[in-house]
């Protein structure tokens, strides 16, 4: 039996990141968000419009997501309910938000510096990226402006023990354990259920080549010309 309903929030369940954006002083932002997934080498963000890191990557257009795994759960949520946003929107203060201008002290975290972009790393993430914006939309008809960033990742950093592969090229799904956000609870994975008929192609068939090399090129206009039809 199904029962019709209309839900506060539709929140089924997506990995959290720490995003690392630069204020206007060059200071660091750090913000938790789980409105986020990935497609070939891009991803998309959903972000609250009056948010720190909204207003940070309309003017820089470049960001880290910094991954945070299961046992970073303290870490995130002490962060939780924070922005670093001055002037806190009605909504923000009726769920009891609070200005905090260091948020990475706050969380008792550490920064290194990224190689392609200007916002720190946050070091105890295990998987960080570095990221710049594409493309920004407004989102939504909902009262509160919302937007959604669609980022090219440029760099990829990504700690040594979750790799797999003669040459550690690939995440081994076994050893990492994003933390995950579902219905305002957190939550990991750890239960392999079924083997997956995706795991049967090698995982190489998977990357997009680089558009420097020549070889890459040709390649990338010959597939660009076979698909052209499905581009709009
Ligand atoms: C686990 C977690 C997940 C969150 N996911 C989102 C999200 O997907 N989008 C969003 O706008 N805010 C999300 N938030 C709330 C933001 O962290 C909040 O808007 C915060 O004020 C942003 O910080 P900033 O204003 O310094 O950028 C999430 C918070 C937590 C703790």
């Amino acid at each position: 039996m199904h029962k019709s309903i209309n839900l506060p929030i539709l929140y089924f369940g997506t990995p959290v990141v720490l995003i690392s954006t630069l204020n206007e002083d060059g200071s660091t932002n750090i913000a938790p968000s789980s409105s986020i997934w990935w497609l070939g080498k891009s991803c998309m963000i959903g972000l609250d419009g009056s948010s720190k890191t909204t207003e940070n990557l309309k003017r820089t257009r470049e960001c880290v997501l910094n991954l945070a795994s299961a046992n970073m759960v303290e870490f995130v949520d002490r962060i939780a309910n924070t922005t670093g946003s001055k002037s806190l929107p009605l909504h923000k203060r009726a769920l009891g938000y609070r200005y905090v201008q260091n948020k990475a002290e706050e969380a008792q975290l550490t920064t290194q510096p990224a190689i392609k972009v200007s916002p720190p790393r946050v070091t105890e993430c295990q998987i960080q990226l570095e990221a710049t914006v594409e493309n920004t939309h407004a989102f939504s008809d909902a009262p509160i402006p919302m937007f959604a960033f669609e980022l090219k990742i440029r760099h990829s950093h990504i700690e040594e023990s979750l790799l797999m592969g003669d040459n550690k090229q690939y995440v081994d799904p076994d050893k990492w354990h994003p933390l995950i956000m579902s219905f305002r609870k957190f939550y990991t994975t750890n239960d392999y259920i079924h083997p997956s008929r995706l795991e049967k192609a090698p995982v190489e068939k998977y990357r997009i080549r680089s558009t420097k090399s020549m070889p890459g090129k040709i390649f990338n206009a010959v597939i660009g010309r076979l698909y052209r039809k499905y581009r709009h």
